[in-house]
């Protein structure tokens, strides 16, 4: 364990700074991220104490809304193709949420009933074993050890404006699902908790930078991806990540279209008409279909009005002031990345 950031963090909760109104969660400030109170008490941890990383471990990590699901379902399909080649007609994608598939991390301790099953659920996962989060990269596990000892981060950033409009009819709906009533959470207001860096997992420019940060000094342990780039070359970015997470498809394979049928299998069309992802639920509870939306770029621009995405663009700008960091290098194409985020 690093620093003992968290001795008592469960008992010293209710005197964090609190933000009540981002629903349905509770959210408390602790180390500059606002947090839910159930990862604070329970998941971060229960993270920090009960999980044992390893070094062929594959850790997917995100703000919320930035691509996850789609993480997911390639990094899974990628990593486990010779037990489970994507052809495969009942390749678990086909049969289960891609969220079933690979845990998160602070999540699936957050939330379980009996901690040591949980806890000894994540060990049980076969090597390389692939797994999500959420927390921001100064509050991982270990972090300074992360990366001598627990593998490969991949990182997926979105821009604000699409994350944070797909977080909010997220919210709606899967609030909703867990019986709280968000009808009356307005865009303005999430916009507004957004640019004060007040919702959940924020400050979001924050949690980019952070992992941006650490893609530049490690850029062997931490990959640094954009959702708007994996929309553009999904193949491309696919092969990037193979590469990086140490399982880069053979030239037989490229030439067999192995991560075209990986890729294909991930794609928005056929995962959200998956039986598991329209009717199912994950197993946090959620309405799985509700993690399934349009998946494009730009769709903030039919939801807010040009003023909400002046402010949210005058709070990013102001937030990554002196970082070097930019969302407009979306553009930069996925294989001139390490070269270009290299120091
Ligand atoms: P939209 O709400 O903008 O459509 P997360 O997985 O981090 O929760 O992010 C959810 C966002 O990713 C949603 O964005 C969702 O539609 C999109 N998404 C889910 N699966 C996808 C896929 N296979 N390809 C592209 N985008 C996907």
């Amino acid at each position: 364990m690093d620093s003992g950031r968290d001795d008592g963090l469960a008992s010293e909760l209710a005197n964090l700074p609190l933000e009540t109104r981002y629903p349905p969660f509770t959210l408390r400030q602790y180390a500059g991220f606002w947090l839910p109170e159930v990862t604070l008490a329970r998941g971060l941890p229960a993270a920090r104490d009960r999980f044992a990383p390893r070094p062929d471990d594959v850790l997917l990590a995100s703000f919320p809304k930035s691509g996850t699901t789609w993480l997911k379902a390639l990094a899974f399909a990628t990593v486990r193709r010779a037990a489970h080649p994507p052809s495969s007609h009942d390749h678990p994608l086909r049969r289960r949420s891609p969220h079933d598939c690979v845990p998160f991390l602070e999540i699936s301790l957050a939330l379980a009933d009996d901690m040591d099953a949980a806890a000894a659920d994540l060990d049980a996962l076969p090597s390389p074993r692939v797994l999500a989060t959420h927390l921001p990269f100064s509050l991982l596990p270990v972090p300074g050890r992360l990366a001598a000892a627990a593998g490969r981060i991949v990182y997926v950033c979105r821009d604000p404006k699409d994350a944070l409009v797909s977080s909010w009819l997220f919210t709606r709906k899967a609030s909703e699902n867990v019986g709280v009533d968000a009808g009356s959470f307005s865009l303005r207001e999430a916009v507004e908790l957004f640019c004060a860096g007040r919702g959940l997992s924020c400050p979001q420019w924050r949690h980019v930078v952070e992992y941006w940060e650490a893609s530049r000094n490690e850029h062997h342990r931490v990959l640094f991806l954009r959702y708007e780039q994996m929309l553009r070359d999904p193949v491309g970015s696919l092969r990037t990540m193979a590469e990086f997470m140490g399982c880069a498809f053979s030239p037989e394979e490229e030439e067999r279209g192995v991560d075209r049928a990986i890729a294909e299998l991930c794609s928005m069309e056929e995962l959200k008409n998956v039986e598991a992802n329209r009717k199912g639920r994950t197993g946090s509870g959620v309405k799985a279909d509700a993690f399934f939306r349009k998946g494009v770029a730009g769709d903030w621009s039919n939801h807010m009005t040009p003023e909400m995405g002046k402010m949210v663009d005058e709070a990013v700008k102001h937030g990554l002031r002196g970082s070097g960091f930019s969302f407009a290098d979306s553009t930069t194409p996925v294989s001139g990345q390490p070269s270009t985020l290299a120091k």
